[in-house]
């Protein structure tokens, strides 16, 4: 079959047993209703087309992805290429990031990356900034004590906002790069490269990483 049109990924969505959209009933019902094991769950959000989440589920089959984004086209990709390389580790949540806490019991999740997420560089849309105050706090209320955030993105000014935000918050932050690939040595993880990096590595943009954890 040729390529699939965007009506025909939404219908696909539907049947595809790795898809949530904006489900009912299954925050803290993760591991026992989708990936039928009690291994560790990762959240991938503004998944795009979900690469950070395969891409760990093959280095780690005893841990569980979820891919987070609003756009189904993209989570189609993901969700097929999963289907297809049979691994039953990762799964996708159609779904708003600002309505995170109606999909997750507190602790239900290990850990979070944030990769690439849309900057909204304007002052009046700072809010919506997936390291802004309030998603800070929604992701500090899932997480477990000593909870680890990772974002890797390529603007140098929500970088620093997430900077600034997450001083505001007590936080330790565990390592920090404007620029990874000039590094003398590269994270493990950080080897995995998106849709939106390769594209941003062609335009000659550093790629900024941060790692932080709350504390009391
Ligand atoms: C620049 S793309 C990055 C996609 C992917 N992580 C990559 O690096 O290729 C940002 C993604 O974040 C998603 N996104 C942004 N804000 C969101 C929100 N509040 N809730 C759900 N998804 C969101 C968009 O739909 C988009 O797919």
């Amino acid at each position: 079959m040729g390529k699939k049109n965007k009506l025909q990924k939404f219908e696909d969505l539907k049947i595809f047993k790795n898809v949530l959209e904006f489900p009912e009933d299954i925050k803290g019902n993760w591991n026992n209703k989708v990936f039928k094991n009690n291994n560790p769950i990762i959240l991938e959000l503004a998944c795009g087309k979900g690469d950070y989440s395969l891409a760990m589920a093959e280095r780690f089959p005893d841990k569980n992805y979820i891919g987070v984004d609003i756009k189904g086209a993209r989570i189609w990709v993901g969700a097929n290429k999963a289907i297809q390389e049979k691994q039953d580790n990762v799964a996708f949540l159609r779904a708003y990031i600002e309505d995170l806490i109606n999909y997750f019991e507190t602790e239900e999740i290990q850990e979070i990356w944030i990769t690439f997420p849309d900057p909204y560089l304007k002052d009046s849309k700072a809010k919506k900034r997936l390291t802004s105050e309030r998603f800070l706090k929604m992701y500090r209320a899932l997480l477990p004590e000593s909870g680890v955030v990772h974002l890797k993105t390529d603007s140098a000014p929500l970088f620093e906002f997430t900077l600034e935000s997450i001083a505001k918050d007590k936080t330790i932050i565990q390592n920090a790069s404007r620029n990874i690939y000039a590094e003398a040595t590269l994270e493990p993880l950080l080897d995995i490269q998106t849709y939106y990096e390769r594209m941003h590595l062609r335009d000659g943009r550093n790629i900024h990483y941060v790692r932080f954890q709350f504390v009391d």
